[in-house]
């Protein structure tokens, strides 16, 4: 294991911002926000951008780093020596082109970028990757983070493959059964704090300040650089021509800012020549950045309640940066209700693609987007699924049983008790069953 004796002296290509002051601070400094308490942007002098002909080559390549699908863009993600990336191949997730869900949200043709095919489940892996590469890099053994399930489950694993010591705080009885597993298989100390994400994610910056531990929640900027992979792997996928628009559900905020600063830069190296526009979904139980933009004022925390545990947060950390996305890219937030996510999820699920509950406010989202004539039906549309349908196996399984407190199961595909015999289940086949 490396430590910080064996970094280079050598300056980075890349230094920090502060998104609300302006203030810069050098690339390797130990921090995740400014002095002013503003949130931090990595900015890259990018001193040798890879061409689109070379980030092709790399898909043919059997090199490990090109074999990820984050650090095949390392030059506009992190360049770092090689020794101290923390990769696990994630990333080079399906493009799937998904008429049925097309025609359910009221458009021509819908692809769908499923980010659950990540290996821990979730788009939280192309983050991971980079923040735990730096954590190496600046020869921390310790790194902690807050979570609604999946940055700790992907945290865990990356922390565990990399041989440092991982803590996560969790809120106690708000996270999905699948990534409370991951924690505890992956070895992480796992606190279950009393209370919800918003208050776990303030205190685990005061741990992180006072133990010196390295904080890996998207606050971290090097975990947005991670995540720009996103938003290249499509447009890689797409041969390098910008769809119309990308749809993502919104929570802390990071993947949506992550997305704008990644695209953001793929056109200013005119790796692309014009920026989709960007939607963000949120439930509305959980909607602080939608009231905030449609109202042109700063965020005010909301107490956040939804089924998509995911997205289940308040008083997200990148607001200031999602919403400089958002004016970037000319892009829009919605809002959806519980009732529109578990049905747009059975439907994701129904096509054979699958999904968890945040993942489908893409779609809901989608569904109400085109309704409202803001996304055109013969739109180039791509919809980000961020999370696998495994995450959480209580929502399906209670929507189909049609047992979801206070939601209806519009889709429902319950299962059928039937005598462990031939003529019984005869009968049953050659009664039919109702479309759905
Ligand atoms: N979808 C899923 C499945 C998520 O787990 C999250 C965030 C989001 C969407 C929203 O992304 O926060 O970048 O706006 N989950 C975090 C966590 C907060 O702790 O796992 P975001």
């Amino acid at each position: 294991m490396s430590t910080a004796h064996d970094a280079p002296t050598s300056d980075p290509p890349f230094h920090l911002r502060c998104v609300e002051c302006g203030g810069d601070w050098p690339g390797l400094a130990l921090r995740s926000r400014c002095d002013c308490g503003g949130t931090l942007d990595v900015v890259h002098a990018f001193p040798d951008p890879p061409s689109r002909a070379l980030l092709d080559a790399r898909l043919g390549s059997k090199q490990p780093l090109d074999r990820s699908g984050v650090w095949r863009y390392r030059e506009l993600i992190l360049p770092v020596e090689p020794e101290f990336v923390a990769t696990r191949r994630e990333g080079n997730t399906g493009l799937y082109d998904a008429p049925r869900v097309a025609t359910y949200v009221g458009l021509d043709a819908l692809s769908l970028k499923h980010e659950g095919e990540n290996p821990t489940g979730s788009f939280k892996d192309r983050g991971m990757t980079a923040g735990v590469t730096m954590a190496r890099k600046l020869g921390m053994t310790r790194v902690a983070c807050a979570s609604t399930g999946n940055t700790s489950a992907s945290m865990a694993a990356y922390a565990a493959a990399a041989g440092l010591e991982a803590l996560v705080f969790i809120p106690e009885g708000k996270i999905a059964y699948g990534k409370l597993s991951q924690a505890l298989a992956y070895g992480a100390r796992t606190l279950q704090i009393e209370g919800d994400f918003d208050a776990a994610m303030k205190l685990v910056q005061a741990v992180c300040d006072d133990e010196g531990v390295y904080l890996l929640n998207s606050i971290n900027p090097f975990r947005i650089e991670g995540q720009k992979a996103i938003g290249f792997e499509i447009l890689q996928d797409l041969d390098w021509r910008a769809p119309d628009w990308i749809v993502l559900p919104g929570g802390n905020l990071g993947n949506s800012s992550a997305l704008a600063k990644g695209l953001g830069e793929l056109r200013a190296l005119g790796l692309i020549d014009r920026l989709p526009r960007i939607a963000v979904v949120q439930a509305a139980g959980a909607n602080p950045l939608y009231t905030a933009w449609r109202a042109a004022r700063d965020l005010v925390p909301v107490r956040a309640q939804t089924i998509a545990t995911a997205i289940q947060i308040g008083d997200p950390v990148s607001w200031r940066k999602c919403l400089r996305g958002l004016a970037e890219t000319d892009g829009v937030v919605t809002e959806v209700d519980d009732q529109a996510i578990v049905d747009a999820k059975a439907q994701v699920d129904a096509a054979g693609i699958g999904a968890e509950p945040a993942s489908c406010a893409t779609v809901a989202g989608l569904k109400r987007l085109v309704a409202e004539g803001v996304i055109a039906p013969d739109a180039h549309v791509v919809g980000v699924l961020t999370g696998h349908l495994l995450k959480d196996p209580d929502v399906v399984v209670h929507y189909h049983q049609g047992t979801l407190a206070g939601l209806r199961s519009t889709f429902a595909n319950a299962p059928v008790r039937v005598r462990g015999e031939l003529d019984e289940v005869r009968r049953l086949l050659r009664a039919g069953r109702a479309p759905r």
